[in-house]
């Protein structure tokens, strides 16, 4: 069962009832500021940080589903209201349609011949977010309506805005310019804060309201506000409890007529020396209606500085003009549209497929923005307040969009690394505001710091840019623990200079990391945990609320040891190694090579189980994953991670892991984690036997290991197998069954419910996962077989046996490929430009040419 259906030529996917089976959502925003927008208006915003600087309010987990952030009201002249994203009064409406665009939302929807479009979205480069709402009369006779907009101001830190209540119910502030239809939220502006949020509109205000208990009145919900009821907003002022913006305006509309009203909601930030302005003309307060004290005041213009600087909105109003100009906001439409060209025109493709044309062409890239922006930090599923960034997380995501954005994926590396500490390892996570590593969770995560070499790896594949290994970055020496005594934040980010090294020596002290903690049997030990956050085999937690990954983890934890991180190291130390050849530090290239080699055969000695690679070795040397377990016998990711990095491919292991993963794991909604899946929880493996079967890493399908089983299939040749997993999970082939699937059917989730849980094929966490990036990369790179290298672009396509062909296109270091492959067998032969190529690397053009011209017989 479907909710809607894709628009390819419009690249969107358009929803055609609100009652989706969870909030389908939709990202705004690319630098600064961001923007969550459900398909019935919900979410929420923020500047740069979800949990530091959060413009407004949302509550999860609440009932009903994604009510509050934002709203729009339409109020019939009768006294009949509605809203036109059909949340949060849930009228029933006439017509229905939500397209989700590319960096904007379009609602259009039509209620007793009243039909709205609402369309939000972030212009580029600014930090704040537009709703185009047109109204058009398509009645017979002329209409008078009520607009009603409403945002509630989150006080910026969101984790003391859901907690601290006896502070937060005092500290709320707020400026009206009603003139000009702008309300400021400035709460903790007087003091430490030079930043404020303001909510403009178009249009004459007939009224506003900023405090939220007089625009609903007690005891009310979002549904059914007192002030649309009674078509009258009060005009009130803040201060403390709630601070809301609501703009009511009157729009009177002939018989076929349209009028647009424009609500801008932006960020704004003012010099520390300039935060204030003199008001020369300070107004009384007002007296509310009847005299009678209310909770909030009566304002005149610029209300709600009476007595107090008035804040400094010269900044502002040349923003604000701007964007509530139709003809810049037109201006603003297209060069968004021409940025999400420019960013597709990279990597296209037409194969015999329309989903993986749709997910490669349009969403996956899409979606692998997002995870750019946002690691794992806000989401439905991410409350905005937890994970920041995660250094593992955010470089798997970069190796999905480095061909899109390789100037953004530079600073990004350069500040991942500035998270690693002087010995190799990393901070698990770092707060986007601050880019400061995130102390409660600390570091120890032993497979982290490889991920930044396979990053780095593909930065210089794709631009070629050496000078970054160049580059002086710091490491953070408070985790090291070099600034115990100095014991604050400040004291410990301002050492941090002086420790810089090039980015090269951070690539060869994550190895390093790797190499100064082997366990028993020689293979990398797991700390607290590896790729598998919940696989915890130093941490023995028995009581609720303990960490499962940090909580008691003393002792020995030099035993444990990962096949997994064994695999990632050979396929790390392997991409060193070309760093090394390609740019210079050729002499080391070799070392690398022979670590390796070494670890590949220490994999095939200790991690091999018979069948298929082991898992890990617990604490006391106990096999996990292994034929001899009871329970959780095969785990995915040593078969995915290992045959990736080579291992196994000539002495048959390699082929026989995948066809173990074919036999045991595979099922038709995709592969889950490991089987059987715990029925109990144990004490020795932590927090991936707390999820209940089926669910999660307890045997769920993680979406994310599943193309690395996809280019496991590749590396053997298996086009077909390959494929028929890339397509078990692509959103678009779901999208037939999104009343079983339930979540967006244009993006990957996290996890399907496994075979195991009582909701097979069910996903959860949509979004924010490292599954986007690992799905292009696999589909682009290994099926479609088309890779950057350092030498030049890879052609090796590995497609099922009924693909006669495709083409594509792709712009590698500022040259334009066209492609065009042709399929009689499996071996790859090159024309360029009509002439032979020898092997599968397409040179680097020396003579200017900015078009090439492949063709490629599969012969
Ligand atoms: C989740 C993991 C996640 C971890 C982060 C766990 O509860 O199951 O997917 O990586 O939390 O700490
Ligand atoms: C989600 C986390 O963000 C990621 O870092 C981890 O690898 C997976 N869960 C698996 O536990």
């Amino acid at each position: 069962m479907r909710y809607g259906y894709f628009d390819d030529a419009a690249r969107e996917y358009v929803i055609t009832r609100p009652d989706t089976p969870l909030p389908w959502i939709n990202y705004l925003g690319q630098e600064d500021y961001f923007a969550m927008l459900s398909n019935t208006g919900g979410g929420y915003s923020f500047y740069r940080d979800a949990r530091l600087r959060r413009l407004i309010r949302y509550r999860y987990n609440n009932v009903p589903a994604d009510s509050g952030g934002r709203a729009l009201y339409v109020r019939m002249s009768d006294g009949d209201f509605w809203s036109p994203a059909w949340q949060p009064v849930r009228k029933s409406l006439d017509a229905y349609e939500c397209r989700v665009g590319l960096g904007y939302t379009r609602i259009t929807s039509t209620y007793r011949s009243i039909q709205c479009e609402a369309t939000f979205f972030v212009p580029l480069g600014q930090p704040l977010e537009v709703w185009r709402v047109k109204l058009t009369n398509q009645s017979l006779s002329p209409v008078e309506l009520q607009l009603f907009s409403l945002v509630e101001f989150c006080l910026w830190d969101a984790w003391d805005d859901q907690t601290n209540f006896q502070r937060n119910f005092n500290t709320g502030e707020v400026e009206v310019d009603e003139a000009a239809g702008v309300i400021y939220h400035k709460t903790e502006y007087r003091e430490r804060r030079n930043h404020f949020a303001y909510f403009a509109c178009s249009a004459p205000l007939a009224g506003f309201d900023t405090q939220r208990e007089a625009f609903l009145g007690a005891y009310r919900g979002f549904d059914r506000p007192a002030a649309v009821e009674e078509c009258r907003c009060r005009n009130s002022i803040a201060h403390g409890w709630s601070p809301i913006g609501a703009h009511q305006v009157n729009v009177a509309l002939e018989p076929g007529q349209s009028r647009e009203v424009i609500f801008v909601l932006g960020y704004a930030e003012n010099p520390r020396d300039e935060k204030f302005m003199v008001d020369p003309h300070p107004q009384p307060l007002p007296l509310s209606e009847g005299g009678e004290a209310a909770p909030f005041s009566l304002a005149g213009r610029r209300a709600g500085d009476e007595g107090q600087p008035r804040l400094n909105t010269s900044r502002v109003q040349p923003i604000i003009a701007r964007y509530t100009d139709p003809a810049a906001l037109d201006a603003a439409q297209a060069d968004l549209r021409q940025h999400w060209d420019k960013l597709l025109n990279v990597y296209h493709v037409a194969t015999p497929d329309e989903h993986t044309n749709r997910m490669v062409n349009i969403w996956n890239p899409y979606q692998v923005m997002a995870t750019f922006n946002l690691s794992r930090s806000a989401s439905l599923y991410e409350s905005g307040i937890g994970r920041g960034m995660g250094f593992r997380d955010s470089n798997q995501d970069l190796l999905g969009c480095v061909h899109l954005l390789p100037d953004r994926a530079r600073e990004r590396l350069l500040d991942l690394a500035a998270t690693q500490l002087p010995n190799g390892g990393a901070y698990h996570q770092y707060q986007p505001l601050t880019k400061r590593g995130n102390d409660a969770v600390g570091s120890g995560f032993n497979d982290d710091p490889l991920w930044l070499v396979l990053a780095v790896a593909a930065y210089l594949k794709e631009t070629g840019d050496g000078s970054i290994l160049d580059e002086l970055v710091p490491y953070d020496l408070k985790a090291a623990g070099n600034l115990k005594a100095a014991g604050n934040l400040k004291a410990a980010g301002d050492n941090k200079i002086g420790s810089e090294t090039p980015l090269y020596e951070h690539l060869q002290r994550a190895i390093r990391y790797t190499l100064d903690r082997l366990g028993p049997h020689g293979l990398p030990q797991i700390g607290h945990a590896d790729w598998n956050d919940c696989l915890n085999l130093n941490c023995f937690s028995s009581e609720p609320g303990e960490s499962f990954q940090t909580h008691s983890d003393e002792g020995d934890s030099t035993k444990a040891e990962s096949v997994f991180i064994g695999g990632l190291f050979v396929l790390a130390a392997r991409e060193m190694a070309g760093i090394a050849r390609h740019f210079p530090h050729t002499d080391e290239a070799d070392v690398y090579e022979c670590h390796a080699n070494a670890m590949a055969q220490t994999v095939l000695k200790h991690g091999w189980d018979g069948e298929w690679f082991l898992r890990a070795y617990d604490r006391v040397g106990a096999r996990v994953g292994s034929r001899e377990c009871e329970e959780g016998r095969i785990f995915i990711e040593p078969q995915g991670m290992c045959v990736m990095a080579g291992i196994g491919l000539e002495s048959g292991e390699a082929q026989h892991a995948l066809d173990s993963v074919h036999e045991q794991l595979a099922t038709p909604h995709g592969i889950v984690l490991h089987q059987p899946p715990y029925t109990r929880y144990y004490l020795n493996l932590g927090e991936i036997s707390s999820y209940p079967p089926g669910y999660k890493e307890n045997g769920g399908i993680f979406c994310h290991t599943n193309p690395w089983v996809m280019i496991a299939e590749a590396r053997l040749g298996h086009g077909d197998r390959a494929l028929d997993y890339y397509l078990r999970i692509n959103p678009s082939v779901r999208e037939a069954m999104s009343d079983v699937h339930r979540c967006e059917p244009y993006v990957y989730a996290q996890m399907i419910a496994g075979r195991d849980a009582p909701t097979h094929g069910e996903a959860k966490n949509s979004w924010l996962t490292g599954t986007a990036a690992w799905n292009l990369v696999a589909v682009t790179q290994w099926i479609i077989g088309i890779r950057p290298t350092f030498a030049g672009l890879q052609i090796a396509p590995v497609i099922p046996a009924n693909w006669p062909g495709f083409t594509a296109k792709r712009v590698f270091r500022g040259v334009t490929y066209h492609i065009t492959i042709k399929r009689a067998g499996d071996a790859v032969s090159l024309v360029v430009d009509g002439h032979a190529v020898q092997g599968d690397v397409v040179p680097l053009p020396t003579d200017g040419r900015k078009q090439v011209a492949v063709q490629v017989t599969l012969s």
